[in-house]
């Protein structure tokens, strides 16, 4: 009888019906226990597993909530530009999705000459009105940042840097349907090479 039920146990545990059958030798006999540990031991990654892959759906519910917040990712409504000594932007055009609510340029002086020999900044214009914002910016002069105050031309801008300085500034995309749009330094003589297009997709 006693033989009986060892081999059951050992049927029991080779078969891997963990928990049922290796509850019940291990009541049975001191001796197997020591077996049973092995059994639930090995058992114990299959149930690990499980466990490890848990999290991996957790951490991917971070993402999936930011991507409730607004309808495109978060990394596609902004953009990072430098200006530098050379009198050049590092992008000449920049992509807004039209998902966006907002959009962000990140904008740093990479340079190190002050801003009233080498003044950057950015600002946002329809494409046809860039002449007539960068005449009247002049005229404004360095004590508006170049922009003449309350242009309503400007739909948004940064104020003047200086070399390491850094600013960023932020558009309302739904303000950006109608016309081709641009990004330029208004400081004297600067808009002829830094300029860029903004173009929403
Ligand atoms: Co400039």
């Amino acid at each position: 009888m006693k033989l009986k039920y060892n081999q059951l146990c050992v049927a029991l545990s080779m078969s891997m019906l963990l928990s049922l059958g290796l509850t019940a030798c291990s009541d049975s006999k001191p001796a197997e226990p020591a077996a049973t540990p092995a059994a639930p031991a090995a058992s114990t990654p299959a149930t690990s597993t499980p466990a490890a892959e848990a999290p991996a759906p957790a951490a991917s519910t971070p993402a999936a909530a930011s991507g409730d917040t607004a309808a495109a990712p978060a990394g596609e409504c902004s953009v990072e530009l430098t200006g530098d000594d050379a009198m050049k932007y590092s992008l000449n055009e920049i992509t807004v999705p039209a998902s966006c609510a907002d959009f962000t340029i990140n904008f740093k002086h990479t340079g190190k000459m002050p801003k009233t020999a080498m003044g950057h900044n950015v600002v946002v214009t329809k494409t046809a009105d860039v002449n007539a914002v960068v005449k009247d910016g002049m005229k404004a002069g360095a004590s508006t940042d170049y922009i003449k105050a309350g242009d309503e031309r400007v739909l948004a801008h940064t104020k003047l840097l200086g070399g390491g300085e850094s600013e960023s500034l932020k558009l309302d995309v739904a303000k950006l349907k109608a016309d081709p749009y641009s990004f330029i330094c208004t400081f004297p003589g600067h808009s002829g090479t830094m300029h860029g297009t903004i173009v929403v997709k």
